[in-house]
């Protein structure tokens, strides 16, 4: 099964968003496979965006990620990488449709609450950055039989 990689950015978790994205990912059918509540230091944040490295936001956008705490998720579920970045909605909050994430809480592109994997390698790549193999658990909600 697909699995994605979701992380709520520090300006998310201060403004009492973990709650509505999480229960909007559950209710569209997902399953959350791994959870935590985190400090990224700088060596994560840096890996994490490597391929931005070289853009002008780049710092900032380091010093943002690692300035409060972060809930960093693996979602899975069919189509799941895709998916979450529609809900997600454009990287540039005002350009985000009403009815994402993006679009519903944010108005900074340097303050958009989330990040989700842009791709299923980015995903592999992510997942494996943030999360050990036991940090994930595999299971099957019963809810699996009514929305599949
Ligand atoms: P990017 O990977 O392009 O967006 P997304 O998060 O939608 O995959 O960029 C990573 C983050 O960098 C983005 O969420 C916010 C920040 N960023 C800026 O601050 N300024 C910018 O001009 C861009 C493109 C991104
Ligand atoms: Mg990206």
């Amino acid at each position: 099964m697909e699995r994605t990689f979701i992380a709520i950015k520090p300006d998310g978790v201060q403004r009492g968003l973990v709650g509505t994205i999480i229960q909007r990912l559950e209710s569209r059918g997902y399953q959350l496979v791994g959870l935590k509540l985190m400090q990224v230091s700088q060596e994560l944040a840096e890996n994490h965006y490597a391929e931005h490295k070289e853009r002008p936001f780049f710092p900032g956008l380091v010093q943002f990620i690692t300035s409060g705490p972060v809930v960093a998720m693996v979602w899975e579920g069919k189509g799941v990488v895709a998916a979450a970045r529609k809900l997600i909605g454009k990287t540039n909050p005002l350009e985000a449709e009403p009815g994402t994430i993006r679009g519903d809480f944010g108005i900074d592109i340097g303050r958009n609450i989330i990040h989700g994997s842009d791709g299923l390698e980015t995903a592999q790549r992510e997942i494996a950055l943030w999360f050990g193999d036991s940090e994930l658990v595999n299971w099957t909600s019963s809810a699996q039989s009514w929305i599949y």
